[in-house]
């Protein structure tokens, strides 16, 4: 093995750059949410018994499950129309959002 090269840093920099992203943005999440929080509450929790809340739900479920309205595998009348303009990460900074809020 030779000398510890420059490009493998910048390989190992970046990996944990990306990895970060895929992680969420909690505060763009936050953002995004403006148009949840008609039905799911302003801060995560539901003024409605129809709407469930979000606010503290796992990270991973909520992935799942936006994911899933929005591929078609869960379907809602209210909810499906709302995740279909979602991308992967829109998905992971909602979920981040949600899931940190009590
Ligand atoms: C018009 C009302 C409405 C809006 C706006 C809305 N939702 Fe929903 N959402 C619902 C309803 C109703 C359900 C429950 C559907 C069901 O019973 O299957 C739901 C379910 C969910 C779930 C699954 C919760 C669980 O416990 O299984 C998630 C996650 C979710 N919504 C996220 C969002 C996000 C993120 C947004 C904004 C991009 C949003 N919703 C906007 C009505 C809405």
């Amino acid at each position: 093995m030779g000398k510890f090269k420059p490009a493998t840093l910048v390989c190992l920099v970046a990996a944990f750059l990306s990895g970060n992203a895929l992680a969420g943005d909690a505060t763009a999440g936050k953002a995004k949410a403006a148009t949840c929080a008609g039905c799911h509450g302003a801060e995560g929790v539901s003024g409605n018994g129809l709407w469930p809340n979000l606010a503290g739900q796992k990270e991973g479920y909520l992935v799942k499950q936006m994911k899933d309205f929005r591929d078609g595998k869960r379907n809602d009348p209210m909810m499906s129309s709302m995740a279909k303009p979602l991308s992967d990460d829109d998905i992971a900074n909602l979920a981040a959002y949600y899931s940190q809020l009590k």
